[in-house]
């Protein structure tokens, strides 16, 4: 049966501390929550949905995706097969920039076009909430035509989109050399241009020998400040370039990646309650063997969300089951964190309120699982029990 305006549904409801759980839904808000025999009897006459059991989670949020791209980048994969490196492509003239060609070369429909069928794997798989990237425009007219076309993927689909500005992403092939002239001739005006438009959500950058320093980020925050835009940053991925401190002097919503981010860092991160988003997709493609500080991470208590980091290049992965398998087997979270890192933390990541935990005045963005615990989630490899994505309170 269809989930409509007003429901009451049973199941075994993360966070209910009980066996039957039930969830209240009304215009698209939960109003109650808690042990199936306390529902209170005002509720009686509304739909009941018996889910007999299934897991009842919070619907996943993918807080890191560069969704938006054209073309693909299968013979990089074969050229890393060969032994060359992630770094050592990008340096080639490969990477990030064999994208941005592509990009450039693609109109706003084939954009959305190429988009679809990826973010409808994520959406199979319990997604309400998706955020996606510029940063393979790299010139002003590019850069608007990816947001665009992002916040186009929110009308076609059932789903709600947050965007991010990644113009400090690689510098272009004209600008080679002259890393601080394009981020004053091209990617701060693309930032104003865009913001304008109303196509900005939060401001991101690569900060790493391959992309941005820390004066060019800075300078890049710095706008975004003024703009009264929220910061986060693509941080200490193939090296430590004080990525982590930069970000959280600016009181950054997430620091992505972080698997060289230090105690020290973990400390900073905690202070100013930046979520650490880690994607376990990026890790396994480059083939990277230091580990994100896990217990570091814990120990400070670091907010740790999962993401796919959709992108081309270094992590072609649309399922975030996928990735909180991952997140387990790689990183040894737990799949209780794993699961608080795709719902509760990644809403953070993304400085959403109402979405990401099932409580009463937040959204009805639920999921209910062919499963019975998180743990049954996480280990499956390839396999999805998604029973019902809710949307809004809805089917
Ligand atoms: O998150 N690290 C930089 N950006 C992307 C990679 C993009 C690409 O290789 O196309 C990332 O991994
Ligand atoms: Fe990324």
């Amino acid at each position: 049966m269809e989930i409509g305006a007003r429901a009451v549904i049973f199941g075994n409801v993360v966070g209910v501390d009980a066996p039957h759980g039930a969830v209240v839904t009304d215009a698209g808000r939960i109003v109650w929550v808690g042990a199936r025999a306390d529902v209170p009897p005002d509720y009686s006459a509304w739909p009941q949905h018996d889910m007999q059991g299934r897991l009842i989670t919070p619907a996943f949020i993918d807080c890191h995706t560069h969704i938006i791209h054209g073309g693909h980048r299968a013979r990089e994969f074969e050229m890393r097969l060969q032994g060359a490196s992630y770094e050592a492509v990008a340096r080639a003239g490969g990477g990030i920039v064999s994208t941005v060609t592509a990009t450039r070369a693609a109109d706003e429909d084939a954009l959305v076009a190429q988009a679809l069928p990826r973010l409808d794997a994520l959406l199979a798989e319990g997604v309400s909430c998706v955020e996606v990237k510029s940063g393979y425009g790299l010139d002003v007219e590019t850069e608007l035509r990816m947001l665009r076309a992002a916040r186009r993927l929110g009308r076609e689909r059932t789903v709600r989109v947050r965007t991010s500005f990644l113009g400090a992403h690689a510098v272009p092939a004209e600008f080679a050399g002259r890393a601080d002239a394009y981020i004053d001739e091209v990617c701060i005006p693309a930032l104003r241009a865009a913001h304008a438009e109303g196509l900005v959500d939060a401001v991101d950058g690569f900060l790493e020998g391959i992309g941005f320093d820390n004066n060019q980020i800075a300078r890049v925050f710095d706008v975004a400040c003024a703009l009264g835009l929220p910061v986060k940053l693509h941080a200490e991925q193939l090296s430590h370039m004080g990525g982590c401190a930069l970000a959280t002097k600016y009181g950054a919503l997430s620091a992505d990646h972080v698997e060289y981010a230090t105690d020290a860092d973990a400390a900073l991160l905690a202070a100013s309650g930046t979520v650490a988003v880690l994607l376990p997709g990026a890790f396994y493609t480059i083939r990277e063997t230091q580990m994100p500080p896990i217990a570091a991470f814990r120990a400070h208590g670091v907010p740790m969300a999962l993401a796919t980091d959709c992108n081309p290049g270094s992590s072609p992965l649309t399922s975030l089951l996928l990735a909180m398998n991952m997140g387990c087997t790689l990183f040894r979270l737990t799949p209780d964190e794993a699961l608080r890192g795709l719902t509760e933390h990644a809403a953070r990541a993304l400085g959403l309120k109402d979405t990401g935990r099932i409580a009463v005045g937040l959204r009805a963005d639920l999921a209910i699982w062919n499963v019975e615990t998180p743990a049954e989630l996480a280990y499956r490899i390839g396999f999805n029990p998604l029973h019902q994505r809710v949307f809004g309170g809805l089917t």
